[in-house]
């Protein structure tokens, strides 16, 4: 899902009015200081905005990053983005006015089955996967799409599941939906940073067309739980996630760089196309959590130019066009 300069806009002012209702609500520690050189000082200060963004998620500082918060932050008053940049430097990763800005630095890039080859290849692990469930008399499958965006990647990871669950016997599909034989259980989070975001992957409804989140064509690899093709309010062709696939995945807010590790570990875990707008450090970081919500013998997924540094807890397993790493038994 793309912003539109517009939404940003909206998101920077949010921020912005909710500074302007604090400083109203009464004296605060916050000094305004004059500024000598206001063009110097702005570009001084989007360069601490991003520093501030960079540790609380990650996102790289970078030139575009910084034109863009120049561009919109142009019109607000030097005097008043000091003080908001003073007053945002004491607040939280969690806070609403942090997680605006970060909200107008992040790229909601994604699609159905994107990195074919790669999914493909992580569906040929899913039999083993459900055996060994099922020796383990757990009998639940657990994923982790880190950084889903509007959800395509967590919906796709339902349908390969509750196909491979249906092919296993493990799962009843009929016209009225798929039922899981008890005891199974299918449990698939979606997380991201972007509460926008979030807010669209739980509706699960999506544009078609050329650029959409069907833009590949290699929805038919999902197998035989696609989206329901619908049409919205205004007409359009729009593709929902099915009542099976969203009964399969639920998501929620959660900071890579920022928050707890999750309580209990996956069978698997995707993280693709996040890292890349990452500072080194915290790529490091995020990875580090990553690692460690893999399951022994439960799979990594990365993105097509992510490397796994400091890797001997798993072992690279490769098919054309694809990596996905394993977490080894003892580690
Ligand atoms: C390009 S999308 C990737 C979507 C999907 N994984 C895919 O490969 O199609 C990157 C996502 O990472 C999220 N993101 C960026 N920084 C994050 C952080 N610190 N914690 C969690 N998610 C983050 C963004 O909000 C964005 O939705």
């Amino acid at each position: 899902m793309a912003h539109s300069i517009e939404n940003t806009l909206a998101l920077l002012q949010d921020a912005m009015t909710a500074h302007r209702q604090a400083l109203a609500r009464g004296p605060s520690a916050e000094s305004i200081q004059p500024i000598a050189e206001p063009q110097d000082r702005r570009a001084q200060l989007v360069l601490k905005l991003l520093t501030g963004v960079e540790r609380r998620a990650g996102i790289e500082v970078s030139q575009p990053a910084a034109e863009k918060l120049l561009r919109l932050l142009a019109s607000t008053d030097i005097v008043e983005l000091e003080a908001w940049v003073a007053r945002l430097d004491t607040l939280p990763a969690s806070h609403p006015e942090w997680l605006s800005l970060i909200e107008s630095l992040t790229v909601h890039e994604t699609y159905v089955m994107r990195d074919p080859a790669q999914l493909a290849f992580f569906a040929a692990q899913l039999p083993a996967l459900i055996a060994g469930a099922a020796a383990s008399k757990t009998y639940l499958l657990r994923f982790w799409s880190a950084g889903c965006a509007t959800g395509e990647e967590a919906y796709t990871i339902a349908a390969l599941t509750l196909d491979a669950m249906v092919a296993a016997g493990n799962a009843v599909a009929a016209e009225t939906g798929i039922t899981l034989v008890s005891p199974w259980r299918i449990e698939i989070v979606g997380s991201d940073i972007s509460q926008l975001a979030l807010t669209q992957a739980r509706a699960g409804i999506y544009d078609t067309g050329p650029l959409s989140s069907f833009r590949d064509e290699s929805e038919p690899l999902l197998g035989h739980f696609p989206f329901v093709a619908a049409t919205s309010m205004s007409g359009m062709a729009v593709r929902c996630a099915s009542p099976d696939l969203k009964a399969a995945v639920s998501f929620e807010h959660f900071n890579l760089i920022d928050d707890p590790m999750p309580a209990d570990p996956f069978d698997a875990v995707f993280c693709r196309n996040v890292l890349i707008y990452f500072s080194t450090r915290a790529r490091k970081q995020a990875l580090e959590t990553l690692r460690r919500a893999v399951r022994p013998g439960g799979y990594l997924l990365l993105g097509p130019t992510d490397t796994l540094i400091e890797a001997e807890a798993f072992e690279a397993l490769w098919a054309p066009g694809a990596v996905i790493y394993r977490r080894r038994q003892n580690a």
